[in-house]
């Protein structure tokens, strides 16, 4: 108990004091705890509730883990919490400010609610546009998921609880999630599906890591030497904890040695099964020692010997300023992709009619699963616009059951606004790419009526448009969390001036993605190939030469936006200054060029040398700008040796490499008007 010790130190004299059961203890959850514990860190309340709960140690004074669900608040049915938007719609702004806001709130909420790990976040690459858990993620480019992920777990933790990168590793599927086999090399495994994860350990520091359900290369993941062995703790210095996912653990010997921590929910390998193998000199007592420590030491580091729990799972933690950032936050990640004709913004005492299940009846405001979060209200989209509107509008509703009723209400009104949805989960991904029932159909009926047709996109993950050139204006808002209708009458009306970008690509056809063969999704036999390699997302739209429907990183806004004067400051970096930390410096200045304030997120992607293999542009650079019109801003990007590096599965290295490489900026990976060339020497 001594705080002007090291973690590690207080963690190695606490582990001296334990018996072989005290460590087994710690090293996986209870599922119905026999008794109330009775120190000073019992819960007032038993802890029900939570969906991990290790117990105290009250002859020790280790205090017991609370660990709950929460991608887009608190969850596992906990009460009087804030509902945010989906994280993919947090992503959207392309800001890591507000994915730190983000962050701070799911942890002040947390702690509020006495969980001391939320787990928290999901950041994982969209592999399959079908991901049945893409609207728990940040989107598709790794760097993007990396930098977001920092910036949540930073929000996370500095409000008291230890954050859980989750699902690691290649978790990419639903489809069989309990069984599935991710086939892929090892250069994929680094460049593009360990990234985010290395963000999340070197630049967010956080404490658990939550092992996954499927098999990387014929190994379940959690029981996997090479990714928790050698990737995490050798490759990244990873000094928390590694948890298994819920029901992910498959083996006691093998888990225990190839570098899992703590089985998640129950011991049915981890509890009585670890100490006989223990006994019988199958898993060292080192090796167990080595688990405790990983727990114990970020415990220490956390402050959870030192402080209290911030309140009970039956506190209210909810507060007018978080109904309020939900609000903003689903302004931030809306995107407005087609606006034809200057539809939008919508003009004072409008008639509009809102077409659609999820307008009114049914509000889609999250998705379904384990990160499923009981709202305290949602406002539909019909009630945000209504209200918004105010006493001179006209605002008229039909659910769309049948599309030519449907088509009759809508041609009574000046705007047509159709809200549709997917219902997207944990467990199943979607069985294709189509919005689903009769929404398609919906959409068009309505748009032979009304020229000015507005689509509402309530998905977690892309959607085929067969309509895209009927209708004139198109908006993906996501899962967009409680404050679901305000935050959108706020972008229709103008109130808020759209500045969302893709954070992953939306294809044009079912067949043109970059996993459209059956081997690779849902896979073969229990085998999905990533035959697709580094070609993942935006990089194999471009590697093949195929049209997306709308871009990687593409966004309109009420204004428009000059990027100009590219400036390079160094044009020649060697490998071994940036082996050394030095970054190369990039400039342009951003000018808004329309009538209205508004925000552009400026992109930086680089290209290898040809000779390396690499797809054709990769992100490695990304900026926000606030501009008032007319108003212009520099903008400074800079990229490190990550940008300049491949990774060579012979000596299992990342190297730099040299050659000459393109730096191109613009405002999507599809529209990159600057260019210039940085060589890396020898
Ligand atoms: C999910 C995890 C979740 C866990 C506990 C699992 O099914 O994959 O994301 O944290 O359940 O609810």
């Amino acid at each position: 108990m001594n705080p002007s010790l090291s973690p590690e130190e207080r963690a190695n004299l606490l582990i001296a004091a334990m018996t072989l059961n005290d460590k087994i203890a710690m090293l996986h959850g209870v599922t119905a705890p026999k008794k109330k514990a009775a120190n000073a860190y019992d819960f007032a309340l038993p802890p029900i509730g939570y969906v991990g709960y290790v117990p105290p140690n009250p002859r020790l004074g280790i205090p017991a883990l609370t660990l709950a669900d929460g991608r887009a608040g608190v969850g596992n049915m906990a009460k009087d919490v804030t509902l945010l938007p989906a994280p993919i719609a947090a992503a959207s702004s392309w800001d890591p400010v507000l994915l730190n806001e983000f962050g701070h709130l799911l942890g002040n909420e947390e702690w509020g609610k006495g969980t001391n790990v939320a787990l928290s976040p999901s950041i994982d690459v969209v592999r399959v546009p079908e991901w049945g858990r893409t609207f728990e993620s940040y989107g598709e480019d790794p760097y993007f998921n990396g930098v977001m992920a920092a910036a949540e777990i930073q929000g996370i933790q500095s409000e008291g609880p230890i954050a859980n990168a989750n699902m690691y590793l290649t978790m990419n599927q639903e489809s069989d999630r309990f069984r599935e086999d991710s086939i892929v090399d090892e250069r994929t495994m680094q460049e593009i599906y360990l990234l985010p994860f290395a963000a999340a350990v070197e630049e967010g520091h956080v404490g658990t890591l939550m092992c996954a359900y499927v098999k990387t290369n014929e190994i379940y993941s959690c029981q996997n030497a090479q990714i928790l062995g050698d990737f995490v703790r050798k490759q990244l210095g990873f000094q928390g904890w590694v948890m298994s996912d819920w029901g992910a653990t498959h083996s006691t010997v093998d888990a225990a040695n190839h570098g899992l921590d703590q089985q998640m929910p129950d011991d049915s390998y981890f509890g009585a099964a670890l100490k006989a193998a223990v006994l019988a000199d199958r898993v060292s007592q080192a090796k167990i020692d080595e688990h405790v420590r990983h727990i114990l030491a970020t415990m220490f580091k956390f402050g959870l010997f030192d402080k209290a729990p911030g309140g009970t799972w039956m506190s209210n933690v909810r507060s007018r300023q978080h109904d309020q950032f939900s609000r903003h936050v689903a302004e931030q990640g809306t995107i407005l992709l087609k606006n034809d004709g200057d539809l939008l913004p919508l003009k004072e005492g409008p008639s509009i009619a809102v077409i659609g299940e999820a307008g009114k009846n049914k509000p889609k405001a999250e998705g379904g699963g384990s990160s499923g979060v009981a709202p305290p209200y949602v406002v539909s989209p019909w009630e945000g616009i209504r209200k918004r509107a105010g006493s001179g509008g006209n605002i008229s509703y039909d659910d769309g059951d049948d599309p030519a009723k449907a088509a009759e209400v809508a041609s009574t009104a000046q705007t047509a606004i159709v809200v549709v949805h997917t219902d997207e989960t944990e467990g199943s991904d979607r069985p294709n790419l189509q919005l689903p029932g009769n929404q398609d159909q919906l959409i068009q009926a309505v748009a032979k009526v009304n020229r000015r047709t507005l689509v509402v996109l309530d998905t977690g993950g892309p959607v085929l448009m067969l309509w895209v050139n009927q209708v004139a204006a198109i908006v993906e808002a996501w899962y967009p969390g409680q404050e679901d209708g305000n935050a959108l009458a706020a972008v229709l009306f103008g109130d808020v001036n759209p500045s969302a970008r893709l954070p992953l690509t939306l294809p044009r056809t079912a067949e043109a993605i970059p996993t459209s063969r059956k081997e690779q999704w849902p896979g073969v036999e229990g085998h999905s190939t990533y035959s697709e390699r580094l070609n993942v997302g935006y990089r194999w739209y471009d590697a093949t030469g195929t049209e997306p429907l709308f871009p990687f990183g593409f966004g309109l806004s009420y204004t428009t936006f000059r990027v100009s004067h590219l400036s390079i400051k160094r044009h020649t970096l060697s490998a071994d200054e940036l082996l050394h930390g030095a970054t190369a410096s990039i400039t342009v200045d951003v000018t808004n060029t329309g009538a209205r304030d508004g925000a552009e997120v400026v992109q930086l992607y680089v290209a290898h040398p040809a000779a390396n293999g690499e797809p054709p542009h990769q992100l490695f650079a990304f900026g926000k700008v606030s501009l008032r019109r007319e108003e212009t801003k520099p903008l400074k990007l800079s990229v490190d040796r990550r940008a300049f590096s491949i990774y060579n599965p012979t000596d299992h290295r990342w190297k730099v490499k040299p050659g000459a490489y393109g730096i191109l900026v613009g405002t999507s990976s599809r529209d990159l008007p600057l260019k210039g060339t940085i060589t890396v020497q020898k």
